[in-house]
């Protein structure tokens, strides 16, 4: 990661915590899922993930005004798998996406994993992005993998040793 991408999450973090969602943070994650996707996750499942009874884990990051993003990840080692990742629109082009990504980088890394995968659409220009100054790279194409309109996923990783 270069040094730009480290001081700018550096400054976002500075203002967040980040911990493990409870079931309180669930309003502030439904709030953020509605407003970011078309078609967000159903608040039952979204309880579901927070209340651990999937295999992924959904940590938010928090400041001041409450819940600023979340993001949804699995991990068995070596290998992570980003699932879901958004910050509250008022919010956003302030690092704390970068922070979040930095995060889960950090957690990952100290259990183990050497490899993180993502799928993105491929109309999601602004993640791909993000996920390209962190270092991702383009290793497949799911096409019509999304299926509210059928649109490709684009299949990132980045792995270290
Ligand atoms: C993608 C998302 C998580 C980025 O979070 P964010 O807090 O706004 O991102 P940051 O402020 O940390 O920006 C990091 C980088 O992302 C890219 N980026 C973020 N917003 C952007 C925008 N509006 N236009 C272009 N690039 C953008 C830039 O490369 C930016 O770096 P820069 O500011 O130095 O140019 C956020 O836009 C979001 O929640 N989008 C809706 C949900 C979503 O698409 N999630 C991804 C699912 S795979």
């Amino acid at each position: 990661m270069n040094t730009a991408w480290s001081d700018a999450a550096a400054s976002a973090a500075a203002r967040l915590s980040f911990r493990a969602a409870t079931l309180d943070d669930l309003d502030g994650v439904m709030r953020i899922e509605r407003a970011c996707f078309d078609a967000p996750w159903p608040r039952s499942v979204m309880a579901d993930e927070i209340r651990g009874l999937g295999c992924s884990r959904l940590e938010v990051a928090v400041d001041a005004g409450g819940v600023a993003g979340f993001m949804i990840f699995q991990v068995i080692p070596p290998e992570a798998h980003l699932i879901n990742l958004a910050v509250t629109p008022g919010d956003q082009r302030r690092g704390v996406g970068r922070a979040l990504l930095e995060r889960l980088l950090d957690v990952v890394r100290d259990e183990g994993v050497t490899t993180v995968f993502l799928e993105v659409r491929a109309s999601n220009l602004v993640a791909q992005r993000l996920y390209a100054e962190a270092g991702f790279e383009r290793i497949d194409v799911r096409r019509g993998y999304y299926a509210d309109n059928g649109e490709d996923a684009l299949v990132l990783s980045l792995r270290w040793d």
